[in-house]
Formats: C-alpha cells, sequence, structure tokens
C-alpha cells in the first residue's frame, strides 16, 4: 500500500526522515491517468533507489490558457490501485493539493482558461507564481516552439518536486524527448543533487506511442494516429539502408501523417543531444513528430542510432 501525501511539508518530513536512515529515493514524476508507459519508469526507478516516490499533478504552469488543462484526463483512485499491483510497489504517492501556495483551485484555473481563448499566456500568472526556469537553447526548437510556455512550466514544476522531494534519482521517459533532455541539462546547470535517467519509450502493440490523451482518440483518429509510428519506423529503416537526407526523409513523414488525415505540427530531425537540426542522418540523431488528429495533438520519435 503506497502512503499517499497530499501536502508538500508532509513530504518533505517523510524524504527527510527516510534519508536520515540512509535510505536513497528514486522519483517518477507525471500527470496521472497512468498507463503501462508510466509504470515502465517505475520498475527502472526500482533498480536505482531502496524507496520510490511517484507524484501525480497536472501542473497548470505548464498549460497555456488556450491549451487542454481543463480536458486532461484524470483518475487518482484508478492510478492508486495501478500503483499497488506494481511488484514491490511504491512507497509514496505524491498527490499535491498546494504545490503552488496562494489557494488557487483547480476549478478556477479552468474558468481562467475558458476565459482566455487563444493567449499563450500560462493558466498560472503572476498573483500565483512569478519564478521561472529557462532552458534557453533547448526549449527554443519544436515542442518550445508551438507550446511558449510549456517548458519553462515543466522546468519549474519538476525544480519545485525535487527541492521538496530531495530524490536521488528521478526518471523520465524518452516518449518526452525534448522534456528529458531539458531536465538533464537544468540538473547540470544548477548543480541539483539528482541523477536523471532515460527510460525508453513504450508503445501499444500497435505502434502507437502510449500516451494519457490517447483517450481522447475516436476509433477513426487512433487508426489515422499509427501513420505517426508506422511513418517513423519506415523512416528509421530507410536510413539504415543508406537514405541519409534528412529533408527527404522529413517529407516522407509528413506525407504519411497528411495522406492518414492528421495535421503535422512539426517533424524534425535532430542530434539526441544538442537538438539541432541536421542535414544528413548520420549515428545519434532522433526524428521528433508532433501532430494532430481532431482536437488531439500526439507526440512521438525514433532514435536513429
Ligand atoms: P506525463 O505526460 O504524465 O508523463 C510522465 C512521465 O512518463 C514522463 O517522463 C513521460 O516522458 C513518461 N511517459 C509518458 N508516456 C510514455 C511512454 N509511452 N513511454 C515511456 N515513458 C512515457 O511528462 C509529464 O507528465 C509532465 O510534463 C511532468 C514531467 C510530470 C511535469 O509536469
Amino acid at each position: 500500500e503506497p502512503k499517499i501525501i497530499r501536502n508538500k511539508e508532509e513530504m518533505r518530513n517523510w524524504s527527510r526522515s527516510m534519508r536520515a536512515q540512509g535510505k536513497t529515493i528514486g522519483l517518477v514524476p507525471t500527470m496521472g491517468y497512468l498507463h503501462q508507459g508510466h509504470l515502465s519508469l517505475i520498475t527502472e526507478a526500482q533498480k536505482h533507489t531502496q524507496l520510490i516516490v511517484v507524484s501525480i499533478y497536472v501542473n497548470p504552469g505548464q498549460f497555456a490558457v488556450n491549451e487542454d488543462l481543463s480536458t486532461y484526463p484524470s483518475d487518482l483512485h484508478g492510478d492508486i490501485e495501478k500503483l499497488k499491483s506494481i511488484p514491490n510497489g511504491v512507497d509514496v504517492v505524491f498527490n499535491p493539493q498546494n504545490l503552488y501556495d496562494y489557494g488557487v483551485e483547480r476549478e478556477q484555473l479552468k474558468e481562467r482558461e475558458k476565459e482566455k481563448e487563444g493567449g499563450v499566456v500560462s493558466c498560472l500568472e503572476d498573483e500565483e507564481h512569478e519564478t521561472w526556469i529557462r532552458v534557453e537553447k533547448l526549449e527554443k526548437g519544436m515542442c518550445g516552439k508551438s507550446r511558449p510556455v510549456f517548458f519553462r512550466g515543466v522546468a519549474t514544476v519538476v525544480a519545485k518536486l525535487f527541492n521538496i522531494i530531495e530524490p536521488d534519482v528521478a526518471v523520465f521517459g524518452k516518449k518526452d524527448y525534448q522534456q528529458w533532455r531539458i531536465i538533464q541539462r537544468m540538473v547540470r546547470d544548477l548543480d541539483f543533487a539528482v541523477k536523471v535517467i532515460g527510460s525508453e519509450l513504450k508503445r501499444e502493440e500497435d505502434g502507437l506511442a502510449m500516451s494519457s490523451r490517447n483517450v481522447h482518440l475516436s476509433p477513426q483518429q487512433r487508426e489515422q494516429a499509427l501513420s505517426i509510428s508506422r511513418s517513423l519506423f519506415e523512416a528509421k529503416s530507410a536510413a539504415k539502408s543508406g537514405k541519409n537526407i534528412s529533408s527527404e526523409l522529413r517529407r516522407s513523414v509528413i506525407e504519411s501523417i497528411e495522406a492518414a488525415g492528421g495535421k503535422f505540427d512539426y517533424v524534425e530531425i535532430v542530434d539526441q543531444e544538442s537538438l539541432q537540426t541536421v542535414e544528413e542522418i548520420k549515428n545519434g540523431v532522433v526524428v521528433c513528430v508532433a501532430a494532430w488528429f481532431g482536437k488531439v495533438r500526439l507526440i512521438d520519435n525514433m532514435e536513429i542510432s
């Protein structure tokens, strides 16, 4: 049975007392609505530390007011049941109610989101919070371009979690490739005493990258969305067989997604570390995709190494 902690002071006290007993702590940050992709991060974390904390928090700071904060799926009870079923279990579920102080409720944030369609301000504004971490170069492209407040919200909430929980290890999925690189860079640049581990992207049987947002896809959109993973696998085998011009591979991914009825947001072929665009496919690149199927925006990627 995981202990459920809703208060950040209590979370900090738990961590401090465990550390005083010499225990090591692994953190898996999530926004809940857990699936096998999340659970695989926990299995990874268990390899590194004695104790595991899973945080479940839909972070308003990383959603712009015109994005899907109000429809982001959640099911805390279901999540806790899933966590109970994991072999060796998790020690704490941290589901903070007071992460950003000042008593702003999620309901109020939803109202605000409705009022401000079209803006790019975050759902957390100056009254609630004004200190943001920006990882300037890495956050510029791809998801950072389409979602201008997203990565500052992610980096900031992850820094808060690191400060509250003081984990020895934190595990992030390579599904969110740019996010993983940004957190790694933040930890390095700001000397956080935590080891960041990137864990493999998990797919459904048919190839679709697992995501909490998949639940919003209609059966038809779900079928269409397979064009993303299919075209990524095709790009990988084309690259392996010597097709190494980025622009051509990029084109074919875009065409497959559009032919299936999706709208691509970006398709970029970048260096795995710097996330800078590469002209020619060589070792150590990753093809990153974001695409819309109806109102659902999905991301996926494929490492070519
Ligand atoms: P969320 O989308 O819930 O994802 C939580 C973690 O699970 C992230 O590290 C993400 O990369 C990983 N993950 C999601 N789908 C995965 C998949 N199919 N395979 C492997 N890992 C997967 O990412 C966030 O939440 C938030 O931005 C957060 C880091 C919690 C900050 O709010």
